[in-house]
Order: structure tokens, then sequence, then C-alpha cells
């Protein structure tokens, strides 16, 4: 069995779904800690409800990012980690950390990428008036939002939607469809050549 990782800083709901996935045998992994660098982040409440280990790092501790992510490192290395999941992590990964975890970090955004980058993606696409929205999950390279991308889902914004209204919709596809890319990949069934993400043969 895998081991897997959850970075996060936020809410959480998108590792409550994943958390609830493995639990109901959707994915078949061992979720071995939660880490945030917000200390009052609801996710750490959410960690407690499934059990899971959550540890707090404070990244004013460290002088650079790099040295933060080399105490991150450090823990996922001790924890056998083969999978990083960030979800909703606010923090830009250095290329140090990146490096450790190649092709081995996924992250989740709230829109079609390459469009609405960023951290106000659903917003930005509401107000752009965008017709089609949706989900992005990629594989995460030095660049932000930007590595292979692994699944897309489009969703439609008609013409009567409210922004709160999006964002629900938004939400619940995340929820559908991280779990999902999440069993690809610790199924084994995907490649990377280069920008494209691939069936394995
Ligand atoms: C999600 O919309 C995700 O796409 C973005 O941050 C949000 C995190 O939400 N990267 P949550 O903390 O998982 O509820």
């Amino acid at each position: 069995m895998k081991n897997i990782a959850i970075l996060a800083s936020g809410n959480g709901s998108n590792f409550a779904a994943i958390a609830q996935a493995i639990k109901t045998g959707r994915i078949y992994a061992n979720l071995k800690i939660l880490i945030t660098d917000k200390e009052t982040a609801y996710v750490h409440i959410r960690a407690k409800k499934h059990k899971i280990t959550n540890l707090y790092i404070n990244p004013n501790n460290y002088t650079t990012r790099e040295d933060f992510d080399k105490e991150i490192v450090k823990v996922l290395k001790k924890e056998k980690i083969d999978l990083v999941i960030l979800a909703g992590y606010m923090r830009i990964l250095s290329p140090y950390f990146i490096r450790q975890f190649k092709n081995r970090i996924v992250n989740i955004h709230p829109a079609i990428l390459p469009s609405f980058k960023g951290m106000h993606a659903i917003k930005d696409a509401f107000n752009y008036g965008v017709k089609i929205t949706g989900v992005t999950i990629h594989y995460v390279d030095e660049k932000i939002d930007h590595g292979p991308i692994i699944l897309q889902e489009s969703l439609k914004i008609n013409d009567k939607i409210t922004l709160p209204e999006l964002e629900k919709k938004v939400h619940k596809l995340e929820h559908k469809l991280y779990p999902q890319a999440i069993k690809l990949i610790l199924n084994n069934k995907l490649r990377i050549n280069k920008r494209k993400v691939i069936p394995a043969s």
C-alpha cells in the first residue's frame, strides 16, 4: 500500500473528500499525515475527526522558504511518503522540495488551466464572464499552476448563477475529481510524456 501525505492551509474540504475516499475503499492508500502551515486552519479539526496525524509547522521559525521546505521534506521522508497531495496549500514550493519529490506532487486548481491561474480562480473566471469553467488536477513543477495535467472537468456557468453558487459547484466537482486522479496515480495507470499525461501501457 502506498503512503500519501496531504498539505493544506485552510478549510480542508478536499482533505475530507480524500480521507473519505480512503475510508470507503475507493482509494487504496495509507493517509499517513496532514501537514499545515496554519495553526488555526479548520483542516486540523477534520484531521482529528478522521484520526489522521496532523502536524503544524510554523513557517516563521525558518529564515528561507527552502529551510522550511527542508523540514517538511524531512518529515515526508521519515514517513516514507510516495505521493504528496496539495489541497488548498497556500505556499509556493521551493525547487528543492520539487526535486526531492519529482513527479510525485499533485495539486488541484479550481479552474481550467492554463486559464485563471492564481489564488482567486473561481472569482476571476466568474468576473471575466466565461461560460465554462471547471477543475484541474495537475502534477506540480517549478512554475505556478503549470505542471502536466492529469484530469480536467468543465462545468457551465449559466446567466443566473451567483458567485457563491458557482463556488459550491466547483468544490463539489473537486471532491469528485481529486480522489479519481489520486486513484489513477496510485494504481500506476499514468505516465508522463513531457507535458502530456497519458495512460500507462
Ligand atoms: C480549492 O478550491 C482548491 O482548488 C484550491 O484551494 C481550495 C481549497 O479548498 N487550491 P479546501 O481547503 O480543500 O476546502
